[in-house]
């Protein structure tokens, strides 16, 4: 078993005395008034939760294995919240484990301040510390809500959650699951591996060899026969991009349907008129499917088609049938979301690249020096930079600060992104606090749709678009390893 890590490691500074000199130098404070402060006046919370982030122990290599010891929000693996669209939630998050943390809701778009990254829209969460909250949840769907700090480490140990904004207006389902799709790195004995390779960092990413859903290793759902199920799928793998497929025997009335990416509903796409009839979805994206059990009773089965090996994650078996069926498919509402006007929007163009040479180069301090420690901490970003957008890193090799933004842009002005990649790797490319409409695809492969993350192919350029919203967001592949070794910038928007 290797050690080691691409120095993605990050305990909290405990009792580091001599760390303290070094802290008031990092000065990880706010970066400056990217937008007038929010009114906490103005916000009546409806809805009040605390989440505490700690150690549980899951079996996740069978039920006569040894159990792991992950990291959960109060001790529930996946911990699903459901609160009505419109609904003020005022979120608590208490830090419960050893080292320091935040709290981030992706995909919700809110004030900047609860955004939860730390060092530039807040501090790091020590361990005991907390911090809350004030979220508008006005747009329905599937969303999550994980870490935002070593998170290769805390989120690569299950510390993840499941936010569903459910809208009365929805069309009534005859059933509804949710599976969150996420591998492991674990020993025969149940311990972490190292969730981080250099070897993987500065390629396709460390994976997970215990591939779970929910938690274990493929779950057993029911639905009516002939009935119309809506299945959400999150993947928050920490690395692995999967093409979602369903298989329903020979059974032709069966039928699956995108209904929504990201938690936005879009017009309803047929599995099979995608590419390879699935759809490619990389960490932290999330699907909502409807699908037409078939009326005979056979069963439907979901798998991820992209290796080979197929993994086979949940059969749907009927329980009873519906009286009337229909047809379908039950398209959701559609979103209601600031529209950006492609025609006047400014123009803005990024390139995912790997670091090279000049690049490629440690912080130029010992990685035991306390000072460099603490600035890891600080940023909560690795040691290493195998990443960049547009020639920057997050952080550059010696820069102390955060670096500075990749665009400076007008809050309500319409902006069209271009994202390429010129690396040979897939990336999931996320924007904070915002939904983009993602316009094209120079592969062609993609629906017109709104979504807050779009994996972009190597060789690739996907054009987004977006009504700036005013905050300092930051703007990272969701591949945990490649946000960690520099592919993250940010935008600010006044
Ligand atoms: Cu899931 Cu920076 O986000
Ligand atoms: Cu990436």
């Amino acid at each position: 078993m290797k050690t080691g890590g691409a120095g993605l490691s990050r305990r909290a500074f405990l009792g580091a005395g001599a760390a303290i000199g070094g802290l008031a130098l990092l000065a990880p404070t706010r970066t400056g008034a990217a937008r007038a402060p929010f009114d906490p006046q103005s916000f009546a919370p409806t809805r009040e939760v605390t989440l505490t982030a700690g150690e549980m122990e899951l079996k996740l290599l069978g039920p006569d294995k040894p159990a792991t010891r992950i990291l959960a929000y109060d001790g529930i693996p996946f911990q699903t919240l459901r609160m009505p669209r419109g609904t003020r939630l005022k979120a608590t998050f208490v830090n419960g484990i050893d080292e320091g943390s935040t709290l981030h809701f992706h995909g919700i778009r809110m004030p900047n301040e609860f955004d939860g990254v730390p060092t530039l829209t807040q501090p790091l969460v020590q361990p005991g510390g907390r911090f809350n909250h004030l979220l508008p949840l006005d747009d329905p769907g599937t969303f999550f809500f994980h870490p935002h700090c070593d998170e290769t480490g805390q989120a690569g140990k299950g510390l993840a959650g499941v936010l569903i904004v459910e809208d009365t207006r929805d069309p009534a389902f005859d059933a509804e699951h949710v599976l969150c799709l996420k591998d492991w790195r674990l020993a025969p004995d149940g311990r972490f591996l190292a969730l981080s390779e250099p070897e993987g960092a500065s390629k396709a990413g460390t994976f997970g060899a215990t591939r779970t859903v929910n938690g274990a290793a493929a779950v057993e759902l029911t639905a009516p026969a002939g009935g119309h199920v809506r299945l959400r799928i999150l993947n928050i793998d920490s690395t692995r991009i999967m093409d979602i497929g369903v298989e329903a025997g020979g059974a032709k009335d069966a039928e699956a349907w995108l209904i929504a990416v990201d938690g936005h509903a879009l017009t309803p796409v047929r599995l099979d008129d995608l590419p390879d009839g699935v759809w490619r979805m990389g960490p932290a994206q999330r699907i909502d499917l409807d699908i037409r059990m078939p009326a005979n009773g056979s069963p439907v089965t979901l798998g991820d088609y992209r290796a080979a090996d197929i993994y086979q994650f949940a059969t749907l078996t009927a329980a009873g049938k519906v009286a009337k069926p229909r047809k379908g498919p039950l398209a959701l509402p559609k979103p209601e979301l600031p529209k950006p006007d492609v025609k006047k929007a400014s123009r803005l163009s990024f390139t995912l690249q790997q670091a090279t040479g000049q690049a490629v180069k440690d912080l130029a301090l010992p990685a035991d020096d306390p000072l460099a420690k603490a600035l890891i901490d600080s940023l909560c970003v690795g040691s290493t930079t195998y990443w960049g957008i547009q020639s920057e890193s997050w952080p550059t090799g010696s820069n102390r600060n955060v670096p500075p933004p990749l665009a400076r842009m007008a809050t309500g002005g319409s902006y069209v992104v271009e994202i390429k990649n010129e690396t040979r790797f897939p990336h999931p490319v996320h924007l904070h606090g915002h939904a983009f409409e993602v316009l094209s695809s120079s592969l062609d492969r993609l629906p017109r749709h709104f979504a807050d993350t779009v994996l972009v192919q190597p060789g690739e350029a996907v054009e987004i678009a977006f009504v700036a919203a005013p905050g300092d967001w930051v703007f990272h592949c969701h591949i945990l390893e490649h946000m960690e070794t520099g592919m993250m910038g940010w935008f600010r928007i006044v």
